[in-house]
């Protein structure tokens, strides 16, 4: 989820790309940088941190003049948030700069095959194997290259790249990450989304999946992966700045679900291949992982809750006693924790207090410390003893959405690779769970086309005043991830349960005006949820089923069903959570609430 911007024109590159990049801060604070083509000199300047580091170090040095340049707001994937990784990258020989948006699967593998052709590599990104391979396959023709380049690619991108040789040239690709040309007056700009270019333009034309831009002052030509020329057809932005930074969604936080999709194809793909699993950023050996007896995982609110759906998943195929606990609490109990012991903080921000001071904790005791966090270099990671990361992009919505469906894909991986480890599981018992994992995209993305239904719902329950939650094994700890969005977002009270509690007392609550949500997917525990909602049926309460298709036992007991598509148990949780999530939007936004900065919360709680 990194901010690109490009500019080619008769004036100054310069303010403009720092114009852009100002406007792109919500896509990655973790570097920025920019590149200029200086009387025929690759300039590049760029600094970790916030832009405006860049700003302060910009007005130490010499001015950097050109008309064709390059920016680029950085939210770290491969490699630290560190100078050095910061983009753009150069070249081998300085004479390509790139800039990238997305993750390239697999960098690795054209990496060695660069290194033994005796390119050099400054930096840990994966984006520098993009510069080296472009300036290979250079023979005079800058999109040609690009193109050669591109085809080589697995993964997503879009990227825009700048050759010493061509002062009014610059190429953009991209394939499943968005990229656009502004097309201005004498000036035409590229940029991973409209609000960069707003101010200079609104004429803008999206590039297609695979489509490649060659950018000049005086017009733009667009061609496909095969080099056949394509239309450019551009629309008329109508949006103000702060629609356009939501990409026309009202919220962060819509944006933030309708993510989903991509967020965990980005967290899944390069790390299943149907035969086995694989995690390049975890340099803890697998034999020290294999060691572990016991497992302890710490977490806060909404990642406590996936770390609970992982529960299931460690315990059902890596055999291996796994417990949930609450941060805060974690360290002022006395955990039992070993040597043997395998401690895991899931975490979005990477900066959570407590989930640290437990982290740390758990470290000082002796465990192995490992962290599932979606910042890359972020406090709790480099606490930690490995780190695997979910590649969900910078969260703004408060509440979170994207990161929790992403946290759980992470944690089932790693349960699966732990099973294998344990020989818990047999290749060919992972291949349906990994193939399983691989759906889930898809699942979600259809899962998302329940939004109408649900709003309509919400608009009706908007008004209650109390909303109980139920579910059951795996997604047991959805029915708190559900009451928690509904709390935190609208300021209705609400309680998850599992459907089985029930009847230990909470039933008393159950009326006739009274909402229960329950998560009725087919799984071990169908027929059990069934029974639970059977049981609030029967004393008159209001039933909300999220159910699979045509499950016509749920619409005989509930008043309203949401379908979602059928998927393993396992995995089912990340699908369940749209329609959760979904809910507690739509009622708070009926209730007139502040959805992204909901009253007395804060994104990262770095306090005790
Ligand atoms: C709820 C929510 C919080 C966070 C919690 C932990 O929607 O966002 O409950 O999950 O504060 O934050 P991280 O994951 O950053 O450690």
């Amino acid at each position: 989820m990194c901010g690109i911007i490009g500019y080619v024109g008769p004036g100054p590159a310069t303010p403009q790309i720092l114009s852009g990049l100002q406007r792109l801060d919500y896509r990655g604070y973790d570097s920025a940088g920019l590149v200029v083509l200086d009387h025929g000199r690759i300039r590049v300047e760029k600094m970790p941190g916030k832009l405006e580091h860049l700003l302060d170090h910009l007005k130490k040095m010499p001015e950097m003049n050109g008309c064709v340049g390059l920016g680029h707001t950085r939210w770290a994937t491969h490699g630290g948030p560190t100078q050095r990784n910061a983009h753009p990258h150069l070249s081998h020989r300085a004479s390509v700069a790139v800039v990238h948006n997305g993750i390239i699967e697999n960098h690795e593998t054209l990496r060695r095959r660069l290194r033994a052709r005796g390119y050099r590599f400054a930096s840990e990104t994966d984006t520098e194997v993009i510069a080296h391979l472009i300036e290979d396959l250079y023979r005079g023709n800058p999109l040609e290259a690009v193109r050669r380049a591109v085809n080589l690619l697995e993964g997503s991108f879009a990227i825009g790249v700048l050759f010493r040789d061509h002062p009014d040239v610059l190429i953009g690709a991209r394939l499943n990450s968005p990229l656009l040309v502004g097309l201005g007056d004498g000036a035409n700009y590229l940029a991973s989304d409209a609000p960069a270019v707003l101010p200079f333009t609104r004429r803008v034309a999206y590039l297609e999946e695979r489509e490649l831009a060659e950018i000049r002052p005086g017009g733009v030509r667009v061609i496909d992966a095969e080099g056949r020329e394509r239309p450019v057809r551009p629309i008329q932005i109508k949006w103000d700045f702060a629609s356009a930074a939501k990409e026309g969604y009202p919220h962060f936080m819509l944006k933030e679900v309708f993510e989903q999709p991509r967020a965990l194809r980005d967290t899944i793909r390069g790390r299943t291949n149907r035969q086995d699993l694989h995690f390049p950023e975890l340099d803890i050996p697998a034999r020290r992982l294999k060691a572990a007896r016991r497992l302890v995982i710490v977490a806060c609110g909404t990642a406590a809750h996936a770390g609970m759906v992982a529960k299931y998943a460690f315990e059902e195929l890596a055999r291996i006693p796994t417990e949930v606990c609450f941060a805060s609490e974690f360290r002022y109990g006395d955990p039992v924790i070993g040597r043997d012991t395998l401690a895991i903080a899931v975490t979005q921000s990477g900066e959570t207090m407590d989930t640290l001071c437990a982290i740390r904790e758990a470290k000082a005791r002796g465990a192995l410390t490992l962290a599932v966090c979606n910042v890359v270099g972020a406090t709790i990671p480099r606490a930690c003893d490995g780190v695997v990361y979910t590649h969900a992009g910078p969260e703004i919505g408060v509440a979170s959405t994207k990161a929790y469906t992403t946290q759980i894909a992470v944690l089932e991986l790693l349960a699966v690779r732990l099973a294998r480890l344990r020989g818990t599981l047999s290749r060919a018992e992972a291949r349906p769970l990994l193939r399983a994992m691989e759906g889930v995209p898809l699942a979600v993305q259809e899962a998302l086309e329940c939004d109408g239904h649900v709003k309509r719902l919400a608009r009706r329950y908007s008004r209650c005043r109390n909303f109980m939650y139920i579910g059951r094994r795996y997604n047991f700890p959805n029915a708190y991830e559900g009451a928690l969005k509904l709390k935190e977002l609208s300021y209705i009270h609400a309680e998850g349960y599992g459907g089985g509690e029930m009847k230990h007392g909470p039933l008393a609550l159950v009326d006739d005006t009274f909402p229960t949500v329950a998560v009725a997917v087919r799984g071990r525990a169908y027929d059990k949820i069934l029974s639970n909602m059977k049981e609030i049926e029967a004393r008159g309460g209001i039933l909300i089923a999220i159910a699979n298709p045509r499950d016509a036992r749920v619409k005989a007991l509930a008043r309203h069903v949401i379908e979602v598509p059928e998927t393993a148990e396992m995995v089912s949780p990340m699908v369940t959570a749209v329609p959760l999530q979904l809910l507690a939007y739509h009622i708070a936004v009926a209730l007139g609430r502040d959805v992204d900065k909901p009253r007395n919360l804060a994104k990262a709680v770095t306090v005790e």
